[in-house]
């Protein structure tokens, strides 16, 4: 396994395995490895020739108040997680080496960026896409793997690859849980023993969503309530939003007719937790 900090070593890496007519998947990530990404090495594994996962904890899609210099690092264990699964090149570039200037141009979301995180996190799909868009264009992957757990970002980076023509295809990939039912993310790493174990409110109270759908139910206001009323039980979650969408507009929605995206963000103290589950079957 490579594991590069420059991009000029990377491309001449990734050069010779398209001359060999190898096909290149990518899994990009900000570190801190867990299950959901390894799952993402997995699938990529089976999928490609060579996989690169790239790391950088990229500040363009932090606010000025969230976790930048906090956000767990985990670099040695990365690594040999990486190498465990398979992967065949790390690519790690510095701040200075991936964004050496500040930026003047940025890729901007319309619509599909205004709600759900869009709105409590201003700016940060437009800092996930431009980083997106740069680490395509540098490694030119084939395919490139993301986690359903982040929906709005996938929803928005697969719109951009075809709003934009780039030449790649983005597979989703399953969201991972813990086994009480907690999506795995690596800011779960913050929770403090009684906020992880009052967070499994999140998963089960979105399973119970799904009963109600599964009944019949198609008022969204009654499941945002019931969601509402379901996560409050535990008095430290403080939630920032729930939300029925449109599952390709990601628009809001009265009546549930189509496919819907039920998200949700919730606080346990700093740490800020998302999670969601689709219903197609209307
Ligand atoms: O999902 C993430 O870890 C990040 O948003 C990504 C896609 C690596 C871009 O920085």
């Amino acid at each position: 396994m490579e594991v590069i900090l420059k991009i000029k070593e990377t491309k001449k890496i990734i050069d010779e395995w398209k001359k060999q007519g190898l096909s290149i998947g990518l899994v990009p990530t900000m570190g801190c490895l867990h299950q959901g990404h390894l799952s993402l090495i997995e699938k990529a594994k089976n999928e490609c020739d060579k996989v690169i996962v790239s790391i950088f904890v990229n500040p363009l899609q932090f606010g000025p108040n969230e976790d930048f210099s906090r956000y767990p690092r985990s670099l040695e264990k990365d690594l040999e997680c990486c190498r465990n699964f398979g992967a065949d090149l790390i690519f790690i570039p510095s701040l200075k080496e991936l964004l050496p200037d500040e930026n003047l141009v940025y890729v901007e979301v319309d619509l599909l960026g205004d709600n759900l995180c869009g709105s409590s996190r201003p700016g940060h799909f437009k800092g996930v896409c431009t980083i997106v868009a740069k680490l395509f264009n540098i490694l030119t992957p084939d395919k490139a793997f993301f986690g359903e757990k982040d929906a709005q970002q996938l929803a928005i980076i697969t719109r951009m690859v075809k709003d934009l023509n780039f030449n790649l295809e983005i597979i989703p990939c399953p969201i991972i849980r813990e086994a009480d039912g907690l999506a795995m993310s690596s800011r779960n790493v913050y929770l403090k023993k009684d906020e992880r174990l009052a967070a499994t409110i999140i998963s089960k109270s979105l399973q119970e969503a799904r009963k109600l759908l599964e009944n019949g139910e198609r008022d969204s206001l009654k499941i945002k309530s019931f969601l509402r009323e379901s996560i409050k039980t535990k008095q430290i979650a403080d939630i920032d939003y729930i939300e029925i969408v449109d599952l390709a507009t990601l628009q809001f929605l009265d009546i549930i007719d189509r496919p819907v995206l039920i998200a949700v963000a919730v606080y346990f103290s700093k740490t800020r937790l998302i999670d969601n589950i689709t219903y197609k079957e209307v």
